[in-house]
């Protein structure tokens, strides 16, 4: 299965950096692939192409690391080349002071994602990975969740499977629709993570389970 990123911000970066650990053959699409191209170098990035977003999306799974006002336009501008693909979904709704949700409480970023991608198999993941946990991804030697989402079970599988090399524990979360929490959770670990100065250097661990992970 082929993999790309999109987007060369912060958490593309991260994204790229963690995946390319564990993803042979990566695509890092840009609007300026000169930059991905750049980041790739600087940072020795193994194994990693830098690609236009056209090249990219040929991909069989691909991560999208765009904010949600351009995420859905920038979903409609490319829908033929979504149809059939697995999109990563990684956003978390908030205004632009981080205070609260732009959407209503009974949706989530990614249900308004796979509703306006009908055709696409939208999963949702790493969406309360702040972008500096991937610099240091375990704290004190242990690693944090990410909770995987999906109405489609073969899709939610096939990315539990290709994320299963990276220093985080990986977890099967069920429905789209558990994202009206999951996206809520990270505006909440913003706030203590500041309160508590350690912000962006946060990210959630559920305590219980016994396996090592
Ligand atoms: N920051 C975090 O710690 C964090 C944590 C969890 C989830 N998230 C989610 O991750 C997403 C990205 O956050 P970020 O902090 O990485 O943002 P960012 O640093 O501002 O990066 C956003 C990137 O989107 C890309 N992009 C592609 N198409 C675009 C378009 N049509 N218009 C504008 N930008 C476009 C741009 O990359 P190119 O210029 O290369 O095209 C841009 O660098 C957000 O949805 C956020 O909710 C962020």
């Amino acid at each position: 299965m082929s993999m790309s990123v999109i987007g060369t911000g912060r958490m593309g970066k991260g994204l790229v950096k963690i995946l390319s650990q564990a993803v042979p053959n990566l695509m890092w699409g840009s609007r300026a692939p000169d930059r991905a191209r750049m980041y790739i170098q600087e940072n020795d990035f193994h194994g990693v192409e830098a690609v236009d977003t056209e090249t990219a999306l040929d991909a069989d799974i691909i991560v999208h690391a765009l904010w949600f006002r351009d995420l859905i336009p920038w979903a409609h501008q490319y829908e033929e080349h979504l149809k059939g693909k697995i999109l990563i979904d990684i956003v978390n709704p908030f205004t632009d002071d981080f205070h609260d949700f732009i959407l209503d409480w009974g949706t989530s970023a990614a249900e308004e994602l796979q509703k306006k991608l009908p055709d696409t198999r939208v999963v949702g993941a790493f969406k309360n990975t702040f972008f500096k946990v991937f610099d240091q991804p375990l704290h004190q030697g242990v690693p944090s969740d990410v909770y995987v989402t999906s109405d489609d079970e073969e899709a939610k599988s096939t990315v539990i499977e290709l994320l299963q090399g990276i220093p985080f524990r990986v977890m099967d979360a069920g429905l789209l629709q558990n994202n009206r929490t999951i996206e809520r959770m990270t505006l909440f670990e913003r706030e203590l993570a500041v309160r508590y100065g350690h912000y962006p250097y946060v990210s959630f661990r559920l305590f219980g389970q016994d396996e090592e992970a």
